[in-house]
């Protein structure tokens, strides 16, 4: 009969760590599919809009509410948040196609600042006419595109909303 006790006492104890390991190993993998989610797919539907003050005289940097002007008609980069926790910022720069012209739907283009190459930040250089990037030389067009290798892509632009007195970026086109 002590046998007998000793035996279902045995096999409780097996059931029970059975239970625990395959609760912690569920828990476990529920943590890891979320983090492949989240990193497949960090930024579908949910790039925060930024709404920023927009004048012929420049846009106002929403991090300092210092204002940027424009420079052969693109700003200064400033920061833009592109997840709701603000864990990833691009910089983005706010540029009238035509430099001379007014601020229109049309005459206005969102460039963001990472360069396709290997993603330093690039700077707008007004008296070259072009976006330069510092790291191995690549240098973009005022429309994006390539002048000079070696980033092969474009810079990326941002869908935005124009409305008197402000500019809301949405996220990348
Ligand atoms: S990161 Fe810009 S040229 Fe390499």
């Amino acid at each position: 009969m002590a046998v007998e006790v000793g035996r279902t006492s045995s096999m409780s104890r097996n059931r029970f760590m059975v239970a625990v390991f395959g609760g912690v190993s569920t828990v476990i993998g529920i943590f890891y599919v979320g983090v492949l989610v989240r990193y497949l797919y960090p930024k579908s539907s949910s790039t925060p809009p930024l709404k920023v003050p927009l004048s012929e005289q420049g846009v106002t940097d929403p991090s300092t509410l210092a204002t940027l002007p424009f420079k052969n008609g693109v700003t200064a980069a400033f920061n833009y948040p592109t997840v709701p926790d603000k864990s990833v910022v691009v910089g983005v720069f706010v540029e009238k196609k035509d430099a001379a012209g007014t601020l229109t739907e049309d005459n206005v283009r969102v460039v963001e600042q990472t360069c396709t190459h290997l993603g330093c930040p690039v700077a707008w250089v007004d008296t070259d006419n072009r976006f330069e990037c510092p790291c191995h030389g690549s240098q973009f067009n005022r429309d994006g595109s390539v002048y000079r290798g070696p980033a092969a892509d474009p810079l990326y632009e941002h869908d935005f909303e124009l409305k008197s007195g402000s500019i809301t970026i949405l996220g990348r086109k």
